[in-house]
């Protein structure tokens, strides 16, 4: 029987890229209309209501900033008090408000948009011109995300797959199905390191590679490192410079901004080829007398590293970290693999090559592997023979419950491995209580207050009696996409119990 295919979905912050394994078993990126392999992952509505995703969104971002969206992965499973909500919105010129479960809303052409609805409309475009190019509907995919996504953002994607009848059929880490690209086919016994630096995440994970086996060691990150925030190293000099100079702030402008931003990622880029760049845009804006005022600057290599020094160091500590978790070495580590668009800044690499001792591997392409890799996991899960690609990963922070002071209690540490499920046994607090409710979160901090609300779960229908005497037993079960389910059983009857799930605000 031929079912449908399953294609290979890398949902990047700032480029998307699809990939198929053919009939052949050769894996195949999808190019769009011809060409490009990738698709910003951007869109917009213009001002008469048309919805613009991809190339058309981005050809017209300079134009309509406040309608056009971009680096929203960023948001995605974000609560609204977040603190990252607050650096965003100094960052962009579209408009986020909360949303009713203390989520983030996007106002887009007088239309207002979930972080769900916005992954939807990219992950649809990406379908659609997967099924023109392979002249067959695709319903399903497998999508990657950040190894450093929790929970929530887990969810969204899949939810966002939904919204558009897109079945996702698996989750998997980006930096892992870097691996796959890397390790199948090759009969390969290594352990390795895959550093990923995107356009909006940074992602590190060691990850032992037996044949076909792929066993994820330890994952770190940072869901808010990656490219932009070197494009925003840049702008921020440039705004810098400009008010010393004119006494004019520019931070208000966006369509000047959008200039800037433009401007400012392509000098980044020109400077991992080159050593100098000039940076000058005419007619910026006017003085008050309505002369027109022009940015007149230069960027060295030197320069760029010097801003955004801080933003390598933190990369590499976290590698530094990833390391201990993984009770490994420098020296046991075979290869260093570059994955992400901002990898190819040539100090990046000097810092790694430094730091393991050897220079990185060119092993796989930077911004296909994900795509392929995700491909490849597709193409196996419908493959019935014994070349399954068998994928054992981790959670990146711990999973674990409010205490009564406030305290995180641990249910599943980081780098525990998934599929994974714990049991816990709960006992009522008060007489004749019938309900028992915990508030489940995910992170790294002592204190709950600190990490994420992956939400509040209540279990109804305790048999009443005393308190202290009837026992619930609790199963956290994390899936092999990261994702937490819990029950809850009467340990005497074996009953379960009805369980509700409540995001709330926190
Ligand atoms: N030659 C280059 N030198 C420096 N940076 C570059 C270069 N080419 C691309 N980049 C940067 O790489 C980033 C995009 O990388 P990539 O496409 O891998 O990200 P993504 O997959 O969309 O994001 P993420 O994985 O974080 O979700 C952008 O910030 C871009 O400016
Ligand atoms: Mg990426």
């Amino acid at each position: 029987m031929h079912k449908e295919p399953i294609i290979g979905i890398d949902l990047g912050t700032t480029n998307s890229c699809a990939a198929i394994v053919e009939d052949s078993g050769n894996v195949k990126l999808i190019p769009y209309k011809g060409g490009e392999y990738t698709i910003p992952s951007i869109f917009a509505i213009d001002d008469k209501g048309n919805e613009l995703i991809g190339f058309e969104a981005k050809r017209q971002w300079q134009l309509n900033p406040r309608n056009t969206v971009y680096g929203s992965k960023r948001l995605v499973g974000v609560n609204y008090s977040s603190e990252v909500v607050g650096t965003m919105k100094k960052a962009v010129a579209y408009n986020m408000r909360a949303g009713t479960k203390n989520d983030v809303t996007l106002d887009v052409g007088k239309k207002e948009f979930s972080l769900q609805e916005i992954s939807a409309k990219i992950l649809g475009k990406i379908r659609d011109v997967a099924s023109n190019y392979l002249k067959t509907p695709i319903k399903r995919a497998v999508v990657t995300v950040p190894a450093y996504f929790n929970d929530r953002q887990r969810q969204s994607v899949k939810d966002a797959g939904k919204l558009i009848d897109l079945e996702v059929v698996r989750i998997i880490n980006e930096p892992t199905a870097a691996a796959l690209a890397y390790g199948v086919g090759k009969t390969l016994k290594e352990k390795v390191v895959i550093y990923d630096l995107g356009g909006g995440t940074f992602d590190v994970s060691i990850i032992e590679i037996r044949d076909r086996v792929f066993e994820v060691k330890a994952t770190g990150g940072d869901v808010f490192l990656g490219g932009i925030d070197f494009d925003n190293a840049i702008i921020h000099h440039v705004l810098k410079d400009f008010a010393a100079k004119t006494g004019i702030d520019l931070a208000t402008d966006p369509v000047a901004m959008q200039r800037i931003k433009d401007l400012a990622e392509r000098t980044k880029i020109d400077l991992s080829a080159r050593e100098e760049v000039p940076f000058n845009i005419p007619f910026i804006t006017m003085t008050a007398q309505g002369q027109p005022l022009n940015i007149e600057m230069k960027f060295t290599r030197k320069m760029l590293e010097q801003l955004t020094n801080q933003l390598v160091d933190r990369t590499l500590q976290m590698v530094a970290r990833v390391l201990v978790d993984s009770g490994l070495s420098t020296k046991d580590i075979d290869e260093v693999m570059l994955v992400g668009g901002q990898t190819r800044m040539p100090v990046v690499q000097d810092r790694l090559t430094k730091f393991f001792g050897k220079p990185p591997s060119k092993g796989v392409h930077p911004d296909e592997a994900v795509a392929i890799g995700a491909a490849l996991y597709a193409h196996s899960l419908e493959d019935n023979t014994n070349l399954r690609i068998q994928l054992l990963d981790v959670i990146p922070m711990a999973i674990g419950l409010e205490r009564g002071d406030g305290g995180f209690h641990v249910v599943f540490p980081r780098n525990a491995s998934i599929p994974n499920a714990k049991q816990l046994l709960a006992t009522t607090s008060i007489d004749n209580q019938t309900e028992l409710a915990m508030r489940i979160y995910q992170g790294d901090h002592d204190t709950v207050a600190r990490n994420d609300l992956l939400g509040e779960f209540t279990f109804s229908g305790i048999m009443p009696a005393k308190a202290g005497t009837v026992n619930v037993e609790i199963i956290f079960d994390v899936s092999v996409e990261g994702i937490l389910t819990m029950r809850a059983k009467d340990p005497a009857t074996g009953r379960e119990m009805k369980t509700t799930v409540r995001v709330t605000q926190s």
